[in-house]
């Protein structure tokens, strides 16, 4: 039998998924980087794109193969500045954008552009680091474009102050984006794994859908709760 056809409801959007981890330089050969592999974000560029969307991937480091098959248009970046860069580009025409890329909080504050070399006898020189802009509140303190969706992903373990759902709806309230993607990493969960489960909160923290199962359904989910959002 033929594979059922997705629905066509994004026809005629333009997305922009930023996907993968930033890496951030100390040196020419050394980076501070995260382990994020980018599955998640390819899975809801591929889902866009069957639902009729014309999708802008934003690639900070993807090893996987296939984004150029997953995406209208893929921008590859390594650093946050750069990601920053490519996303606000693309996403001033877009009617959504999701912010699955796992983005570096802070980046060494001065790289060098020798390699660093161990003096013997010396011990390691410690690593400045100074704090990245963060891309997703700004999409949301600037709106680049009337209506449109912002979508971020928060990766959480869950500690001793809280659940990993606790720490989403903290996040969401603090981050104000349309909606919150809020998934459990660590102990075999979430990076690099093939299935996902995932909370979507809205902007005040209320949960709007849940999904388990493989990424792509998981992608789905959360492109129905962005198309119920558009007017
Ligand atoms: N994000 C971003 N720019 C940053 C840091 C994060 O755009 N400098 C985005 C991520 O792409 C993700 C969302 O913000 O969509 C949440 O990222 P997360 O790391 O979970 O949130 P933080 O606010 O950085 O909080 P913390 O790392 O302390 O949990
Ligand atoms: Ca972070």
């Amino acid at each position: 039998a033929a594979a059922a056809r997705a629905p066509q409801d994004l026809a005629g959007c333009r997305v922009v998924v930023s996907a993968g981890g930033t890496r951030e330089p100390l040196d020419p050969v050394r980076w501070i980087g995260n382990r994020s592999t980018g599955r998640q974000g390819l899975a809801l560029a591929q889902a866009a794109r069957a639902r009729g969307a014309h999708v802008t991937l934003v690639a900070a480091n993807l090893e996987l193969g296939g984004a150029e098959a997953a995406a209208d248009d893929v921008v590859r970046v390594e650093t946050t500045a750069q990601l920053r860069d490519a996303v606000r580009a693309a996403g001033r025409d877009a009617d959504a954008i999701v912010m699955a890329a796992a983005v570096a909080d802070f980046r060494p504050a001065a790289p060098t552009e020798a390699k660093i070399k161990k003096v013997p006898g010396r011990g390691p020189a410690p690593i400045e680091l100074v704090e990245n802009p963060d891309v997703l509140a700004e999409l949301v303190r600037d709106r680049l474009r009337e209506r449109q969706v912002v979508v971020g992903f928060a990766a959480e373990t869950g500690d001793a102050t809280g659940s990993v759902l606790d720490h989403g709806r903290a996040k969401a309230l603090r981050k104000g984006a349309d909606l919150l993607a809020v998934n459990a990493v660590g102990a075999g969960r979430g990076f690099g794994t093939p299935d996902n489960e995932v909370w979507v909160l809205d902007a005040t923290g209320e949960q709007v859908a849940h999904a388990t199962g493989t990424k792509r359904h998981v992608a789905d989910a959360l492109w129905d709760a962005v198309v119920k959002r558009r007017p």
